[in-house]
């Protein structure tokens, strides 16, 4: 499995496709309209931080959300929760069939202000996960990483000790390609925890309002959980 598409300009995509190029796979990273998004202004009329990254990465592919959906071989969905759906509508259902489909994003509802709460509708008894996983029945969808900073999903060394990282998806074989997959990341086998079917999502998704105020509280993004009894 070496051609992975990013479905996300965001840090993640761009932590991502770093890594993932060092690491020797072969990477695109999608956006809505490339040129758009390279041109549109960033911070105090700098260059926004994807155009600047592109500029330092420009031997990593960069396309629309379709032709990087197309080109990958497995998917991994780094796109804004709240519009994750529509992300992969544009990357369209006909690329994503049959595809290992990574969602890292998370549902969450910044309209009240910080720190952002859970989508209402994605939450609870429902998750994102689970409704791309029902809006793309072809798709095999597995949920991990969504739980701690991108820093550590792509390079779990820098904390110390054993820390977990949840994985949950329906398909078997999904789970085990995907399990491999972290495994080149740094990922040992002992601190994935397999939770079960897209619905674990539930609980995964819901870690975050638990990660926001911790981040809160010591004012950093560089930890994680682990699990000890
Ligand atoms: N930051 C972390 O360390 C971290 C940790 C855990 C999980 N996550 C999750 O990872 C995901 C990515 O986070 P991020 O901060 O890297 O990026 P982000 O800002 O949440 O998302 C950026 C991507 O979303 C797309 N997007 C935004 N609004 C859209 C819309 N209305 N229609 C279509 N596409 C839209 C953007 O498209 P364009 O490229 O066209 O602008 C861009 O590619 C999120 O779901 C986040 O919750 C992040």
């Amino acid at each position: 499995m070496k051609k992975i598409a990013l479905l996300g300009t965001g840090t993640v995509g761009q932590t991502f496709a770093t890594r993932l190029t060092t690491l020797g796979y072969d990477v695109i990273i999608g956006t809505r309209n490339l040129q758009e998004k390279l041109a549109a202004p960033g911070k105090d009329g700098a260059k926004n931080s994807f155009a600047q990254w592109h500029e330092k990465n420009s031997n990593i592919k960069a396309g629309t959300f379709e032709e990087a959906a197309a080109f990958g071989e497995m998917i991994l969905n780094v796109s804004n929760g709240a519009n994750a759906i529509a992300v992969l509508n544009l990357a369209k259902a006909k690329n994503l069939d049959g595809k290992v489909l990574v969602d890292i994003s998370n549902p969450l509802d910044f309209s009240k202000g910080m720190p952002p709460g859970l989508i209402p509708e994605l939450s609870n008894f429902n998750s994102l996960a689970e409704e791309i996983q029902k809006t793309f029945p072809n798709a095999k969808v597995v949920k991990t990483l969504n739980t701690m900073w991108c820093g550590i999903m792509v390079d779990p060394s820098i904390i110390k000790g054993d820390h977990v990282n949840y994985i949950c998806g329906n398909d078997e074989a999904a789970k085990t390609e995907v399990k491999t997959f972290l495994n080149t990341l740094g990922w040992k086998d002992q601190n994935i925890l397999d939770l079960g079917d897209i619905t674990s999502a539930r609980g995964t998704e819901a870690v975050l309002p638990v990660w926001l105020r911790i981040y809160g509280a010591k004012k950093m993004g560089a930890f994680n959980f682990n699990i000890v009894s």
